[in-house]
């Protein structure tokens, strides 16, 4: 046998075990009504490691040194009623929009003046956006 023609027999084997992967047609419908594939869980960008260091993404919507993060994005600033946040996030009347995230993650101090996020900013748009993108996602 030819070494191309075991590939494209490799090749059609792995689109069928992906294929049933996926829930394929020879999967009975009541199975695939009751019990759907849960979506896999984000995968954090290499800069949220320091955020996570206060903020936890836990459902159960704990808070530590930092408020929980899941669902923030949309959510008004301040807005977590089991959180001590600073009278100045409280009283910012920001919401977290892709803007305002950006204006915050770039620079606290300025954005929320006052704020007692003691983080200094992380200047790269590129990377702001992989953490905006992944707490859009952490509903
Ligand atoms: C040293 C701890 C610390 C680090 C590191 C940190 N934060 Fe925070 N963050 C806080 C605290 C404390 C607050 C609350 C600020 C206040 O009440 O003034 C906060 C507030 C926030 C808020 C507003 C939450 C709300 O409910 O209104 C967002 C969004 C946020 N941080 C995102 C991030 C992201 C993203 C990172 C990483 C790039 C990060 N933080 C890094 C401690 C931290």
């Amino acid at each position: 046998m030819s070494k191309s023609k075991l590939t494209a027999q490799c090749a059609a084997a792995l689109i069928m075990s992906l294929a049933s992967l996926a829930g394929g047609a020879d999967q009975p419908a009541s199975v695939a009504a009751t019990a759907p594939a849960k979506a896999t869980p984000p995968e954090p960008p290499p800069h949220f490691a320091l955020c996570s260091a206060c903020h936890p993404i836990s459902a159960d919507g704990a808070n530590a040194m930092g408020p929980n993060l899941r669902g923030v994005f949309g959510r008004r600033a301040g807005a977590l009623s089991g959180f001590a946040y600073s009278a100045a996030m409280r009283k910012s009347e920001l919401q977290w929009t892709r803007e305002t995230l950006h204006a915050y993650l770039r620079n606290p101090a300025a954005t929320v003046p006052g704020n007692m996020m003691a983080y200094g900013g992380l200047s790269d748009a590129a990377d702001r956006d992989l953490i905006i993108d992944y707490l859009e996602q952490l509903k």
